[in-house]
């Protein structure tokens, strides 16, 4: 396994592409209501990363991806297709997963869980969904291995009576939207890939929970990822940097309240 170490021009680079991507967010979480298409949500992010921002987004026409974002509703658990006819509705929960690769050539990759209207069980899953993340990132700095990562993950979401979703992981990131490592998000025989973190290193770190059981199937479209028992999953992502002290949120967002990472 070879995990890239950035160079400060990189860096500089990823951090832009971590912007963009989270500005993507921001750009369109107003519009996130029921009645509006996946579809529509996937135009409106595609012409703003286009026109906007000047960057390309990096899923259209990945191995044959369709849209510029992945929406992924309720029992959906990574990879939804946008669909013109597909219309959010009251109680629905949904991730945005945007990834942007700017003029540059470097990625940003980021995605959050909106909930349409209200959802009692889905607020909780979404909540502690991204408690798993931010538990995890909280231990990245140099030095550490990436199954620490993992079990923070997975011994949150198993002490909240979830389990964690073993057939996606998170991924490096740079010039390349995944490299090496593969980031396990449960406590996997995967030795090769426990890596040591050290400062320059880029990745993603994007739990997928599910309040049933962790097995996923891909439906025939080759993409949608869904629970085998139809139950609600929740993902969230950021792109990070190891830092040499710690870590840097390179998809922060500006209603994201990360002071928990002072510490
Ligand atoms: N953004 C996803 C990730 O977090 C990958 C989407 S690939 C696509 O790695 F082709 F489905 F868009
Ligand atoms: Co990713
Ligand atoms: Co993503």
């Amino acid at each position: 396994m070879n995990i890239p170490i950035k160079t400060p021009d990189e860096i500089e680079m990823m951090r832009e592409a971590g912007r963009q991507a989270a500005s993507v967010l921001e750009m369109i979480a107003p519009h996130v209501k029921a009645g509006v298409t996946t579809g529509e949500l996937d135009r409106l992010c595609h012409d703003y990363i286009v026109n906007e921002l000047g960057s390309t987004p990096a899923p259209l026409n990945y191995h044959g991806f369709p849209k510029s974002i992945c929406t992924s509703i309720n029992h959906v658990v990574c990879h939804g297709i946008p669909d013109g006819d597909k219309k959010l509705k009251k109680g629905d929960i949904m991730n945005i997963d945007v990834t942007v690769k700017t003029a540059d050539g470097y990625h940003g990759d980021s995605s959050v869980m909106f909930i349409i209207g209200e959802s009692i069980q889905g607020e909780r899953l979404c909540r502690v969904t991204q408690e798993c993340l931010y538990h995890s990132i909280a231990l990245v700095r140099p030095g550490v291995r990436l199954s620490a990562l993992a079990r923070a993950i997975q011994q949150h979401a198993e002490a909240n009576g979830y389990s964690v979703v073993r057939d996606f992981c998170g991924h490096g990131i740079g010039a390349t939207f995944h490299e090496d490592p593969q980031v396990l998000h449960y406590d996997g025989y995967a030795p090769e890939a426990d890596a040591v973190l050290e400062a320059g290193m880029c990745f993603t770190i994007e739990p997928m929970i599910n309040v049933g059981g962790h097995q996923t199937k891909v439906l025939r479209d080759g993409w949608t990822a869904v629970t085998r028992d139809k139950s609600l999953s929740a993902q969230w992502e950021h792109t990070l940097l190891v830092t040499e002290t710690g870590v840097e949120v390179l998809t922060a967002r500006g209603e994201e309240d990360l002071a928990f990472l002072d510490h």
